[in-house]
Order: C-alpha cells, then structure tokens, then sequence
C-alpha cells in the first residue's frame, strides 16, 4: 500500500511538472521558433532564483539590479538531477536604476520603469535548426531579449552569439552562471 501511494505521487508530481514545462511550447513559443515574453510568469508558478547588481568598476555606482527567475517544476527537477529540463525558461530581468539618492536607510539607487528581460527557453529536441530562427536555437537553449517594457512580446535578439560571447565562460554549466544562485547548488 505504502509502495502503491508512493508510486502514485511520483506520477501525479511527474505530470504536474510536464504540465507546467509543456506550456513553453504551446504557450510561448510557436512552431517557427519564435520566442514570446511570458508577461504573466510571476503569477504563473516561477520561483526567484536569485539577484545580483552590476556597478561602475570606477565608481562603484550600481547601474542595474539582476533578477532571475525559473518555473517551480523547472528548479525542482535540476536539484534532483543536475538538468534543466526541456520547456525550461529562465527569465532574467534587468532593471535599469536612478543615481543615488540619499533616503533616511542610507543611499539608494531605485529602479525606473524601464525593463529589459532575458530570456532562456530549454530545448533538448533541437527544434527549430529548419526554421528560419535557427540562429537563435542551438546548444540546448533559445537565446531572447526584450528590450522595449512597453512592447514586451518582441524578441530585438537575432543571433544567439551575441548572447554566448558573454556565457562562454559558463559552457560547463549548461551557459548558466549557477555559481552566482544560492538557489542552483546542488
Ligand atoms: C555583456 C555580456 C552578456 C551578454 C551580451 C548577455 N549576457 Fe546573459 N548574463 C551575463 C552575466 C555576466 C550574467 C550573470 C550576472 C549578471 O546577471 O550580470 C548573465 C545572466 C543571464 C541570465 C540569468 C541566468 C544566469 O546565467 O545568470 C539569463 C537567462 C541570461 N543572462 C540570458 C541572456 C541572453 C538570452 C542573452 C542574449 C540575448 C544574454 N544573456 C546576453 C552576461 C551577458
């Protein structure tokens, strides 16, 4: 009985978490590999991965405020295996900040209304190499950016070189900076 119970969580979890992964591609992206923004993914079972500033090297003055984020099912399943799994999205989003201000908690440096998101959709079924997106599909991963807040839904990214310039030095680790996540150690 113990054995049968146990049996029929793994399933229900396992389906659960198909679930939510299989909306990537029924949701956000289309048959011609064309990434669109999950705008509603806060409300939509992601979890915070984690946050991080990005400063002056001179002045120490913050420019942006990182934060990432991935789908419950997404994080849960690379704790227990070390793989993101296919319809994995990580979203990074980029928030430009003002100078500094002094406020009573000392100075701060708010955001602006002004987002940009990142985005990295898991495909471990090398979808979309005879489409004409295929320059930003490869490595195990859809490469997107969404510059504009006010037009969230268009990707401005067309080459996903542009965006493995700067993880190349992360190629061990799925293109990911997992060291820089309390949440991704394993
Ligand atoms: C100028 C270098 C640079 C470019 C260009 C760049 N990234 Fe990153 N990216 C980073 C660094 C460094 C981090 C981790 C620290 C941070 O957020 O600044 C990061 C973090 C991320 C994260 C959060 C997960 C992680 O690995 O930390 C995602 C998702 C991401 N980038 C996607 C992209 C995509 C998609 C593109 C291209 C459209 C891109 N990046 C272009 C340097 C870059």
């Amino acid at each position: 009985m113990k054995y049968l119970i146990c049996t029929v969580l793994i399933f229900l979890s396992l389906s659960i978490q198909a679930g939510e992964l299989s909306k990537t591609y029924s949701e956000h992206v289309d048959q011609q590999g064309n990434i669109t923004f999950p705008s509603d993914f806060l409300m939509d079972g992601f979890v915070h991965l984690g946050s991080n500033t990005v400063a002056n090297p001179e002045s120490g003055e913050i420019f942006n405020i990182n934060s990432s984020y991935t789908q419950k099912s997404a994080l849960m399943w690379y704790q227990k295996t070390g793989k993101w799994p296919d319809g994995t999205l990580i979203v990074k989003i980029l928030k430009l900040v003002t100078a500094k201000k002094s406020l009573i908690s000392g100075q701060v440096q708010h955001q602006t209304s002004q987002d940009i998101a990142f985005i990295m959709v898991k495909d471990t079924q090398n979808r979309f190499q005879h489409t004409s997106n295929k320059a930003i599909w490869g490595d195990g991963w859809g490469w997107a950016q969404f510059t504009d807040a006010k037009q969230p839904t268009v990707n401005t990214n067309q080459n996903k070189n542009y965006c493995q310039g700067c993880h190349l030095p992360r190629k061990e680790t799925d293109w990911l900076y997992t060291d820089i996540y309390p949440q991704m150690q394993r």
